[in-house]
């Protein structure tokens, strides 16, 4: 008979995690390029419930690059990670990280996208970065691709839609595991693959208006990614046959608004479409649901031969989960993406918080799949206000990981297979979402403004000396 489980397993990685264009700047530094990142600007007086820059279209991408002097890009110069990692991998080290999660900037690399070499001086700020992980023992788990896909692939080629991006993806991570084969094992190869509906632009850099039928587009593209990153899988496993090689879920599981059978079949419904991109990648197949929606909703997806055998026989090996927070569906208003669970509490930004929600998805995700897992992201926003404090004291978000950290420990003594857990983030950096600083994740404060205006000191938060005593008891100490 098997063992019971009673908590965290020995090794198990706890860390952090960034997105390279949220945190490093060095925008104009080491030859690198102008990815869809650069171009995100501030908005003040945003509507925080709504993602800024959701989608694009080509008179506003023109009117972004042609108008630059009207706006400020936030992303660009990021909380300066490009020259301070030295001092922020020591302090995640003084909170016990054994792991950080971060991602390659791919314009560091291939400034425009379609170069045929790599940048040299781009390789090498990861290598440095790599290296100072090592020397603090923290092992790096690496995002080939988070939200920063080169803009020239976007204006000259289409983004995703367009084929010629598999060849250019696959060359670029090619060339980092060529290059760092020995420095990294844990890969992810494409950031929450399946947000294609609330992040469409970061993910696939395809404009609303390029296509008559946008959302066959945004499939188009899926596809595109399935058969990179199973072409990605397939020569990782010829560089380094250790390598782990996974793919991404930003969790958007959906609970039924109410036990009336049209809300919990329409749930059923969804969620199988957000699974559909872990049932291709894990599984190796299109599932029929999923043709059968396409059929029904005009989606007609162009595959070249050999592509459904690749996909077979490419598989990833493990499933990153960025975990937020959790929403339901309304029969009677299908078109409402997001509906708000009644009993539950959100943030400013509209995010309803729910950690037993963490419990649910990791234990389906485990039921349905049976591969390793990891929390990728897992975090709080909030406004933090410094004034005349020497310390933010962020009971909140204590109490929302703590919360949080206590559910994925019922998914794994109930069986789920998980070896990482990431914070979001280790420090403050620029909201994905909208683009400011006000919205700070970080277990350690970063001073600076929307504006990037600021000494940009790291102060850490009360948050900063409780995770140390979660990591240092395994996760047994959570109050
Ligand atoms: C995840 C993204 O979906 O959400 C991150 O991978 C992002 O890049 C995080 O930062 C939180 O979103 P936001 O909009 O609050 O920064």
């Amino acid at each position: 008979m098997k063992k019971l489980v009673t908590g965290f397993p020995e090794n198990f990685l706890w860390g952090g995690a960034t997105a390279a264009n949220q945190c490093e700047g060095g925008f104009h530094e080491g030859g690198k390029g102008i990815s869809i990142a650069d171009i995100q600007a501030y908005h003040k007086g945003l509507d925080r419930k709504i993602v800024q820059d959701r989608d694009y279209t080509k008179e506003k991408l023109e009117y972004r690059l042609s108008h630059q002097d009207e706006f400020y890009f936030p992303k660009r110069q990021g909380v300066d990670f490009f020259h301070n990692y030295k001092e922020d991998i020591a302090l995640m080290k003084e909170m016990g990280f054994t792991c950080y999660r971060m991602s390659i900037s791919w314009t560091r690399i291939f400034p425009n996208g379609d170069e045929e070499t790599p940048n040299e001086a781009g390789l090498q700020f990861y290598d440095d970065v790599f290296d100072e992980l090592h020397r603090n023992g923290i092992e790096p788990i690496v995002t080939l691709t988070h939200y920063d896909m080169p803009l020239h692939l976007v204006t000259d080629y289409g983004g995703w839609y367009n084929r010629k991006i598999i060849d250019f993806f696959v060359r670029f991570a090619c060339t980092c595991l060529n290059r760092y084969k020995d420095k990294v094992t844990y890969w992810i190869i494409i950031n929450q693959i399946n947000l294609i509906y609330a992040e469409s632009f970061n993910s696939l850099g395809i404009l609303e208006d390029a296509h008559d039928n946008f959302e066959e587009a945004k499939y188009q593209g899926v596809h595109h990614q399935f058969v990179a990153s199973s072409l990605v899988v397939k020569e990782a496993k010829n560089i380094n046959p250790n390598f782990k090689m996974g793919t991404m879920s930003a969790d958007s599981t959906r609970a039924p608004l109410t036990c009336h059978p049209d809300d919990v079949k329409l749930a059923l419904q969804r969620n199988r479409m957000q699974y559909f991109f872990f049932d291709v990648q894990l599984k190796g197949e299109y599932p029929l649901y999923a043709l059968r929606y396409f059929k029904e909703n005009n989606i007609n997806i162009q595959m070249a031969e050999g592509d459904e055998e690749l996909i077979r026989n490419h598989t990833m090996e493990f499933l990153a989960v960025a975990y937020y927070y959790s929403y339901c569906v309304d029969a009677k208003k299908p078109e409402a993406r997001r509906v708000n669970n009644p009993y539950l509490k959100a943030n400013e930004w509209g995010w309803s918080i729910d950690a037993v929600g963490l419990y649910s998805c990791m234990s389906m995700y485990w039921d349905r799949y049976h591969v390793p897992m990891m929390i990728a992201e897992n975090g709080l926003g909030m406004v933090e206000l410094m004034e005349n404090e020497e310390r933010i004291h962020d009971d909140y978000r204590i109490n929302y990981l703590g919360q949080h950290i206590k559910e994925l420990k019922d998914a794994i003594c109930d069986g789920a297979e998980v070896f990482a857990y990431c914070v979001w983030a280790p420090f403050d950096i620029i909201s994905a979402g909208t683009s400011e600083m006000s919205k700070r994740y970080g277990l350690i404060y970063i001073d600076q403004d929307d504006y990037g205006k600021g000494s940009k000191k790291r102060i850490p938060k009360d948050s900063f000396y409780w995770y140390k005593n979660v990591i240092a008891s395994n996760g047994e100490i959570l109050d």
